[in-house]
Protein backbone atom coordinates (compact mmCIF):
# COMPACT_ATOMS: atom_id res chain seq x y z
CA UNK A 1 0.00 0.00 0.00
CA UNK A 2 1.16 3.49 -0.67
CA UNK A 3 1.59 6.02 1.91
CA UNK A 4 0.61 8.77 -1.29
CA UNK A 5 -3.12 9.85 -0.79
CA UNK A 6 -5.26 8.56 -3.44
CA UNK A 7 -7.22 10.64 -5.34
CA UNK A 8 -6.94 14.53 -4.60
CA UNK A 9 -9.56 16.89 -4.18
CA UNK A 10 -9.87 19.62 -6.81
CA UNK A 11 -9.28 22.29 -3.81
CA UNK A 12 -6.64 20.36 -3.26
CA UNK A 13 -5.53 20.79 -6.36
CA UNK A 14 -6.49 24.32 -6.62
CA UNK A 15 -4.36 25.43 -3.42
CA UNK A 16 -0.79 23.61 -4.57
CA UNK A 17 -1.15 25.02 -8.23
CA UNK A 18 -2.11 28.40 -7.40
CA UNK A 19 -0.54 31.51 -8.79
CA UNK A 20 -2.30 35.04 -8.16
CA UNK A 21 -3.59 37.04 -10.96
CA UNK A 22 -3.22 35.31 -14.38
CA UNK A 23 -0.42 33.26 -13.14
CA UNK A 24 2.15 35.64 -14.74
CA UNK A 25 4.72 35.94 -12.49
CA UNK A 26 5.16 31.64 -11.60
CA UNK A 27 5.63 32.20 -15.88
CA UNK A 28 8.08 35.28 -15.65
CA UNK A 29 9.87 33.44 -13.43
CA UNK A 30 10.63 30.28 -15.58
CA UNK A 31 10.91 32.38 -18.62
CA UNK A 32 13.62 34.92 -16.95
CA UNK A 33 16.35 31.82 -16.06
CA UNK A 34 16.47 30.51 -20.04
CA UNK A 35 17.36 34.42 -20.81
CA UNK A 36 20.80 34.18 -18.79
CA UNK A 37 22.80 32.41 -21.53
CA UNK A 38 26.35 30.62 -20.40
CA UNK A 39 29.37 31.81 -21.53
CA UNK A 40 31.35 28.70 -20.93
CA UNK A 41 35.11 28.67 -20.30
CA UNK A 42 36.99 25.91 -21.75
CA UNK A 43 40.26 24.27 -20.86
CA UNK A 44 40.27 24.26 -17.46
CA UNK A 45 41.45 21.93 -15.02
CA UNK A 46 38.85 20.47 -13.12
CA UNK A 47 40.32 18.27 -10.63
CA UNK A 48 38.65 17.59 -8.00
CA UNK A 49 35.37 19.22 -9.67
CA UNK A 50 32.25 19.61 -6.83
CA UNK A 51 29.29 21.06 -6.35
CA UNK A 52 29.22 20.60 -2.51
CA UNK A 53 28.56 23.57 -0.11
CA UNK A 54 28.01 24.70 3.40
CA UNK A 55 25.16 26.75 3.53
CA UNK A 56 24.17 28.33 7.29
CA UNK A 57 26.20 25.70 8.67
CA UNK A 58 24.89 23.41 6.93
CA UNK A 59 26.55 20.68 4.76
CA UNK A 60 24.90 19.83 0.65
CA UNK A 61 25.65 18.26 -1.98
CA UNK A 62 24.54 21.42 -4.07
CA UNK A 63 23.80 24.33 -2.55
CA UNK A 64 19.89 23.57 -3.44
CA UNK A 65 17.34 23.13 -0.28
CA UNK A 66 13.23 21.92 -0.80
CA UNK A 67 11.10 25.73 -0.47
CA UNK A 68 9.45 26.05 2.39
CA UNK A 69 5.34 25.21 1.49
CA UNK A 70 2.49 24.27 3.66
CA UNK A 71 0.69 21.30 2.61
CA UNK A 72 2.79 18.14 2.73
CA UNK A 73 0.28 16.02 5.09
CA UNK A 74 -2.38 17.02 2.05
CA UNK A 75 -0.49 14.53 -0.27
CA UNK A 76 1.74 12.22 1.86
CA UNK A 77 0.73 10.12 5.23
CA UNK A 78 4.45 11.20 6.63
CA UNK A 79 3.77 14.87 5.41
CA UNK A 80 7.47 16.78 6.18
CA UNK A 81 8.89 13.54 7.56
CA UNK A 82 8.30 12.01 3.60
CA UNK A 83 10.23 15.00 2.13
CA UNK A 84 12.94 15.27 4.51
CA UNK A 85 13.92 11.56 4.12
CA UNK A 86 13.78 12.31 0.27
CA UNK A 87 15.99 15.80 0.87
CA UNK A 88 18.05 13.43 2.74
CA UNK A 89 18.89 10.75 0.21
CA UNK A 90 19.48 13.40 -2.36
CA UNK A 91 22.10 15.48 -0.42
CA UNK A 92 20.23 18.54 -0.66
CA UNK A 93 18.99 21.22 2.46
CA UNK A 94 15.32 21.40 3.91
CA UNK A 95 12.92 24.27 4.64
CA UNK A 96 9.97 23.89 6.82
CA UNK A 97 6.75 26.03 6.73
CA UNK A 98 5.08 27.35 9.71
CA UNK A 99 1.79 25.29 8.77
CA UNK A 100 4.10 21.61 8.58
CA UNK A 101 1.89 19.30 10.26
CA UNK A 102 4.74 17.23 11.72
CA UNK A 103 6.46 17.99 14.68
CA UNK A 104 9.86 19.72 14.08
CA UNK A 105 11.64 17.40 16.00
CA UNK A 106 10.41 14.40 13.93
CA UNK A 107 11.38 16.15 11.13
CA UNK A 108 14.93 17.23 11.76
CA UNK A 109 15.68 13.61 13.64
CA UNK A 110 15.81 13.01 9.47
CA UNK A 111 16.60 16.11 7.87
CA UNK A 112 19.29 17.61 10.32
CA UNK A 113 20.02 21.03 10.80
CA UNK A 114 17.00 22.92 8.56
CA UNK A 115 15.52 26.13 7.78
CA UNK A 116 12.63 27.35 9.62
CA UNK A 117 9.87 29.40 7.54
CA UNK A 118 8.30 31.83 9.68
CA UNK A 119 5.13 34.37 9.74
CA UNK A 120 4.96 37.17 12.18
CA UNK A 121 1.29 37.54 13.37
CA UNK A 122 -0.08 40.41 14.70
CA UNK A 123 0.32 39.52 18.23
CA UNK A 124 3.78 38.46 18.20
CA UNK A 125 3.95 36.44 21.19
CA UNK A 126 1.63 33.61 19.28
CA UNK A 127 4.64 32.86 17.03
CA UNK A 128 7.06 32.34 20.13
CA UNK A 129 6.27 28.86 20.14
CA UNK A 130 6.98 27.79 17.20
CA UNK A 131 10.41 29.72 16.91
CA UNK A 132 11.48 28.30 20.24
CA UNK A 133 10.53 24.58 18.78
CA UNK A 134 12.71 25.40 15.97
CA UNK A 135 15.72 26.09 18.26
CA UNK A 136 15.03 23.35 20.21
CA UNK A 137 14.78 20.65 16.67
CA UNK A 138 18.34 22.30 15.47
CA UNK A 139 17.92 25.04 13.27
CA UNK A 140 20.42 26.35 11.33
CA UNK A 141 18.58 29.93 10.57
CA UNK A 142 14.47 31.41 10.51
CA UNK A 143 13.39 32.65 6.94
CA UNK A 144 11.22 35.32 7.92
CA UNK A 145 8.29 35.42 5.21
CA UNK A 146 7.93 39.47 4.40
CA UNK A 147 5.51 39.15 1.03
CA UNK A 148 2.21 37.96 2.45
CA UNK A 149 0.55 40.89 3.55
CA UNK A 150 -2.72 39.23 2.38
CA UNK A 151 -3.99 36.40 1.04
CA UNK A 152 -3.06 36.53 -2.72
CA UNK A 153 -5.46 36.85 -5.65
CA UNK A 154 -5.91 33.38 -6.09
CA UNK A 155 -9.28 32.61 -7.21
CA UNK A 156 -9.03 28.70 -6.96
CA UNK A 157 -8.06 28.85 -3.62
CA UNK A 158 -9.78 31.23 -2.60
CA UNK A 159 -13.05 29.35 -3.86
CA UNK A 160 -11.70 26.28 -2.22
CA UNK A 161 -9.87 26.78 0.93
CA UNK A 162 -12.99 26.00 3.13
CA UNK A 163 -12.86 22.39 1.52
CA UNK A 164 -8.92 22.04 2.22
CA UNK A 165 -8.82 18.49 4.17
CA UNK A 166 -6.42 20.45 6.53
CA UNK A 167 -4.47 19.09 9.43
CA UNK A 168 -3.60 21.72 12.22
CA UNK A 169 -0.25 23.15 11.91
CA UNK A 170 1.04 21.37 14.57
CA UNK A 171 3.69 23.14 15.69
CA UNK A 172 1.31 25.90 16.83
CA UNK A 173 -0.69 23.95 18.88
CA UNK A 174 -2.19 27.06 21.14
CA UNK A 175 -2.38 28.74 17.89
CA UNK A 176 -5.27 31.10 17.67
CA UNK A 177 -7.23 32.01 14.35
CA UNK A 178 -4.83 34.06 12.09
CA UNK A 179 -1.60 33.11 13.87
CA UNK A 180 -0.53 31.80 10.13
CA UNK A 181 -1.34 35.65 8.83
CA UNK A 182 1.05 38.08 8.86
CA UNK A 183 0.71 41.31 11.29
CA UNK A 184 -0.69 44.69 9.50
CA UNK A 185 2.71 46.84 10.67
CA UNK A 186 5.16 44.46 9.84
CA UNK A 187 8.47 46.20 9.73
CA UNK A 188 12.35 45.54 10.50
CA UNK A 189 11.92 45.80 14.00
CA UNK A 190 9.97 42.18 13.59
CA UNK A 191 13.61 41.23 11.83
CA UNK A 192 15.48 42.54 15.26
CA UNK A 193 13.13 40.87 17.42
CA UNK A 194 13.13 37.50 16.08
CA UNK A 195 16.84 37.10 16.27
CA UNK A 196 16.70 38.35 19.64
CA UNK A 197 14.58 36.18 20.85
CA UNK A 198 15.76 33.35 18.76
CA UNK A 199 19.49 33.36 18.71
CA UNK A 200 19.25 32.62 15.15
CA UNK A 201 20.75 34.00 11.89
CA UNK A 202 17.33 35.42 10.00
CA UNK A 203 17.07 35.47 6.61
CA UNK A 204 13.65 38.22 4.90
CA UNK A 205 11.94 35.48 2.63
CA UNK A 206 10.57 37.85 -0.46
CA UNK A 207 12.97 40.55 -1.14
CA UNK A 208 12.85 41.40 -4.90
CA UNK A 209 14.56 45.17 -4.62
CA UNK A 210 18.07 46.48 -3.11
CA UNK A 211 16.21 49.52 -0.94
CA UNK A 212 14.27 46.41 1.25
CA UNK A 213 17.45 44.28 1.08
CA UNK A 214 19.28 46.84 2.55
CA UNK A 215 16.30 47.45 5.39
CA UNK A 216 16.48 44.27 5.96
CA UNK A 217 20.10 43.64 6.24
CA UNK A 218 20.58 46.89 8.53
CA UNK A 219 17.84 45.81 10.85
CA UNK A 220 19.87 42.79 11.69
CA UNK A 221 18.82 39.80 8.98
CA UNK A 222 21.71 38.00 8.03
CA UNK A 223 20.60 37.40 4.59
CA UNK A 224 17.88 37.62 2.05
CA UNK A 225 15.67 35.50 -0.05
CA UNK A 226 14.95 37.11 -3.17
CA UNK A 227 11.56 35.26 -3.85
CA UNK A 228 7.90 36.52 -4.79
CA UNK A 229 6.54 33.51 -3.07
CA UNK A 230 6.23 31.83 -6.84
CA UNK A 231 3.84 34.24 -7.57
CA UNK A 232 1.65 33.39 -5.08
CA UNK A 233 0.87 36.21 -3.86
CA UNK A 234 1.11 39.13 -6.46
CA UNK A 235 -0.02 38.65 -9.92
CA UNK A 236 2.20 40.70 -12.41
CA UNK A 237 5.51 40.88 -10.48
CA UNK A 238 9.11 40.71 -11.62
CA UNK A 239 10.90 37.37 -12.26
CA UNK A 240 13.26 36.68 -9.36
CA UNK A 241 16.27 36.16 -11.96
CA UNK A 242 15.77 39.88 -12.97
CA UNK A 243 15.74 40.65 -9.32
CA UNK A 244 18.73 39.36 -7.71
CA UNK A 245 21.40 40.95 -9.54
CA UNK A 246 19.95 44.30 -7.80
CA UNK A 247 19.70 42.65 -4.12
CA UNK A 248 23.50 41.35 -4.56
CA UNK A 249 25.11 44.43 -5.92
CA UNK A 250 23.27 45.79 -3.04
CA UNK A 251 24.37 43.66 -0.29
CA UNK A 252 27.84 43.01 -1.70
CA UNK A 253 29.03 40.26 -0.09
CA UNK A 254 27.34 41.85 3.55
CA UNK A 255 24.61 38.61 4.19
CA UNK A 256 23.76 35.57 2.47
CA UNK A 257 21.71 35.83 -1.01
CA UNK A 258 18.56 32.78 -1.72
CA UNK A 259 16.77 32.79 -4.41
CA UNK A 260 13.83 31.01 -5.93
CA UNK A 261 11.28 31.39 -8.30
CA UNK A 262 11.01 28.86 -11.47
CA UNK A 263 14.57 27.38 -10.56
CA UNK A 264 14.01 24.14 -12.21
CA UNK A 265 17.18 22.21 -13.18
CA UNK A 266 20.72 22.53 -12.28
CA UNK A 267 21.55 25.17 -15.38
CA UNK A 268 19.31 27.27 -13.43
CA UNK A 269 21.68 26.78 -10.42
CA UNK A 270 24.36 28.01 -11.98
CA UNK A 271 22.62 30.43 -13.32
CA UNK A 272 21.96 31.64 -9.93
CA UNK A 273 25.17 31.29 -8.55
CA UNK A 274 26.83 33.11 -11.25
CA UNK A 275 24.32 36.38 -10.81
CA UNK A 276 25.43 36.12 -6.77
CA UNK A 277 23.06 33.63 -4.75
CA UNK A 278 24.23 31.27 -2.03
CA UNK A 279 21.90 28.76 -2.44
CA UNK A 280 18.77 28.25 -4.18
CA UNK A 281 15.45 27.03 -2.85
CA UNK A 282 12.91 24.89 -4.94
CA UNK A 283 9.65 24.30 -4.56
CA UNK A 284 6.78 23.19 -7.19
CA UNK A 285 8.61 20.37 -8.17
CA UNK A 286 9.27 19.04 -5.06
CA UNK A 287 5.33 19.54 -4.73
CA UNK A 288 4.33 17.66 -7.53
CA UNK A 289 7.51 15.07 -6.83
CA UNK A 290 5.75 14.45 -3.30
CA UNK A 291 2.46 14.17 -4.85
CA UNK A 292 3.41 11.84 -7.68
CA UNK A 293 5.89 9.32 -6.25
CA UNK A 294 6.26 10.56 -2.26
CA UNK A 295 9.67 10.37 -0.87
CA UNK A 296 11.63 8.28 -3.78
CA UNK A 297 10.81 10.75 -6.44
CA UNK A 298 11.71 13.61 -4.07
CA UNK A 299 14.80 11.59 -3.57
CA UNK A 300 15.37 11.37 -7.15
CA UNK A 301 14.35 14.72 -8.44
CA UNK A 302 16.95 16.10 -5.31
CA UNK A 303 19.64 13.43 -7.33
CA UNK A 304 18.62 14.85 -10.58
CA UNK A 305 18.85 18.71 -9.60
CA UNK A 306 22.46 17.71 -7.77
CA UNK A 307 23.94 15.80 -10.62
CA UNK A 308 22.56 18.48 -13.19
CA UNK A 309 24.62 21.51 -10.98
CA UNK A 310 27.30 19.13 -11.05
CA UNK A 311 27.75 18.63 -15.02
CA UNK A 312 27.10 22.30 -15.46
CA UNK A 313 29.42 23.36 -13.18
CA UNK A 314 31.78 21.38 -15.39
CA UNK A 315 30.24 22.41 -18.51
CA UNK A 316 30.72 26.27 -17.71
CA UNK A 317 34.50 25.31 -16.34
CA UNK A 318 33.79 25.96 -12.81
CA UNK A 319 35.66 23.63 -10.45
CA UNK A 320 33.37 24.14 -7.53
CA UNK A 321 30.37 26.80 -6.31
CA UNK A 322 32.61 29.68 -5.77
CA UNK A 323 34.79 29.36 -9.02
CA UNK A 324 31.36 30.31 -10.26
CA UNK A 325 31.45 34.25 -11.65
CA UNK A 326 29.25 36.81 -13.27
CA UNK A 327 30.77 37.07 -16.76
CA UNK A 328 29.72 32.54 -16.98
CA UNK A 329 26.45 34.53 -18.06
CA UNK A 330 24.97 37.30 -20.28
CA UNK A 331 21.44 38.66 -20.45
CA UNK A 332 20.20 37.97 -23.80
CA UNK A 333 16.27 39.17 -24.00
CA UNK A 334 14.87 42.78 -23.34
CA UNK A 335 17.21 44.97 -22.38
CA UNK A 336 16.35 46.33 -18.66
CA UNK A 337 14.49 48.94 -17.92
C1 LIG B 1 4.61 27.90 -1.04
N1 LIG B 1 5.48 28.89 -0.56
C2 LIG B 1 5.46 29.22 0.78
N2 LIG B 1 6.32 30.16 1.26
C3 LIG B 1 6.35 30.46 2.57
O1 LIG B 1 7.15 31.33 2.96
N3 LIG B 1 5.50 29.84 3.45
C4 LIG B 1 4.61 28.90 3.06
O2 LIG B 1 3.88 28.33 3.87
C5 LIG B 1 4.54 28.59 1.66
N4 LIG B 1 3.63 27.70 1.18
C6 LIG B 1 3.66 27.31 -0.14
C7 LIG B 1 2.79 26.34 -0.60
C8 LIG B 1 2.86 25.90 -1.93
C9 LIG B 1 1.92 24.82 -2.40
C10 LIG B 1 3.82 26.45 -2.81
C11 LIG B 1 3.96 25.98 -4.25
C12 LIG B 1 4.68 27.44 -2.37
C13 LIG B 1 6.48 29.52 -1.47
C14 LIG B 1 7.79 28.73 -1.48
O3 LIG B 1 8.45 28.80 -0.25
C15 LIG B 1 8.78 29.28 -2.53
O4 LIG B 1 8.98 30.65 -2.35
C16 LIG B 1 8.35 29.02 -3.97
O5 LIG B 1 7.58 27.85 -4.09
C17 LIG B 1 9.59 28.92 -4.88
O6 LIG B 1 9.26 28.99 -6.23
P1 LIG B 1 9.04 27.68 -7.17
O7 LIG B 1 10.29 26.88 -7.14
O8 LIG B 1 7.86 26.96 -6.60
O9 LIG B 1 8.73 28.30 -8.51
Amino acid sequence: MTAQLERLPDAVLAYLEGTAGDGGTLRANEDAWQHWRFRPRVLRDLTGLTASATVLGIPVLAPIFVAPWAGHGLLHRDAEVATAHGAVAGGIGLSVSSGAQRRLHEISEVSGPFLQQIYIPQRRDNIRPLVDAAVQAGAAALLLTVDAPAVGNQLGFRAGLAGLPWTPPVNLPDAEPGTLGTAVDLGPHDIEWLASVSGLPVLAKGIVRADDARRAVEAGAAGVVVSNHSGRQLGGGLATARALPEVVAELGGRAVVLVDGGIRSGEDVVRALALGADAVLVGRPFVRALRDGGTDAVGALAELLVLQTRTTLAMVGAVGVHDVAEDLVRWDGEVAR
